[in-house]
């Protein structure tokens, strides 16, 4: 397996692997892989004919207070879990060589960017989307995987695919969680043990709304007031946001019809963690 630093190197490799008629599979990441990002690296394999992993850990969708600084890193760790999972190559560029002096291009998605993670991290989906497609124009990908767990950026990323006509294949799947339905997330590392106890209550707290959701309950206030009552219940636990909406649009509804995304975000101490899930009421 092959470690390419250079983006010349990277844009080479990939368009000779065109030429050759290879089906290129890409997962991007930031690295510190968990079982997620081996499970995305997996099916990539058995959908393409090579698949190309990057880490890059990118400074441009973290806030200045934010933790780019201590964001984990581990390229040899890495290395081992992606050839183990049949990765062909990690791309890894410097910040330096991605962001040069006097860098001034960014994309932005509006409206569906201002929602949900984006109120609490203003400007965090444009530095994905920027980095998201500096990194497909490098890798020239076919198709890219993503986690459900990430899902506001996964159905950002798909619309800046379609408006901007990336010819690529998005494909999403679904969330690896720990045996006590924790969501893998490399943030999970910051977790003291007391904290890494009640963390678990993230996906309690979703799947009791999916329950009452598919036990025929529309309203989403009584919903998000249950859900609520049940995290406030640990005391280390403090709620960014709990939102019930359109999964297409990302719009917040009030009576359940269909196909429902509840999604949120918490703090554990100084890790602020985020899960959903994607449910509808019984035979809809
Ligand atoms: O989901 C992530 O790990 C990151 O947001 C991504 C897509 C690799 C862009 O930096």
């Amino acid at each position: 397996m092959e470690i390419i630093e250079n983006i010349a190197s990277m844009h080479a490799l990939s368009e000779r692997k065109r030429m050759e008629g290879k089906l290129i599979g890409f997962v991007p990441t930031m690295g510190f892989l968990h079982e997620g990002h081996l499970s995305l690296i997996r099916e990539a394999k058995k959908l393409s004919d090579m698949v190309i992993v990057s880490i890059f850990v990118n400074p441009t969708q973290f806030k200045p207070n934010e933790d780019y600084d201590k964001y984990p890193r581990d390229l040899e760790g890495d290395t081992k879990k992606v050839n183990s999972a049949g990765g062909d190559i990690i791309f890894a560029p410097s910040a330096r060589d991605m962001y040069p002096d006097g860098y001034l291009t960014y994309v932005n998605v509006e409206g569906i960017t201002e929602t949900l993670c984006g109120i609490s991290r203003p400007g965090h989906f444009r530095g994905v989307t920027t980095v998201v497609t500096k990194l497909f124009n490098i890798v020239k990908p076919h198709k890219a995987f993503f986690g459900q767990k990430d899902y506001q950026q996964s159905v950002i990323i798909k619309k800046m695919v379609r408006d901007l006509n990336m010819d690529i294949d998005i494909i999403l799947l679904p969330t690896v969680r720990e045996h006590d339905g924790l969501a893998m997330s490399s943030r999970n590392s910051f977790l003291s043990t007391e904290e890494r106890k009640v963390a678990p209550v993230l996906y309690r707290a979703l799947i009791m709304a999916s329950e009452m959701v598919k036990n025929g309950e529309k309203n989403t206030r009584k919903i998000y007031s249950e859900m609520k009552r049940m995290i406030e219940n640990e005391s280390l636990v403090v709620i960014d946001y709990i939102a019930i909406t359109d999964p297409e649009n990302l719009r917040d509804i009030s009576v359940i019809e269909g196909k429902t995304l509840i999604a949120l975000a918490v703090r554990i101490g100084d890790t602020r963690l985020i899960d959903n899930i994607l449910t509808e009421p019984q035979g809809s």
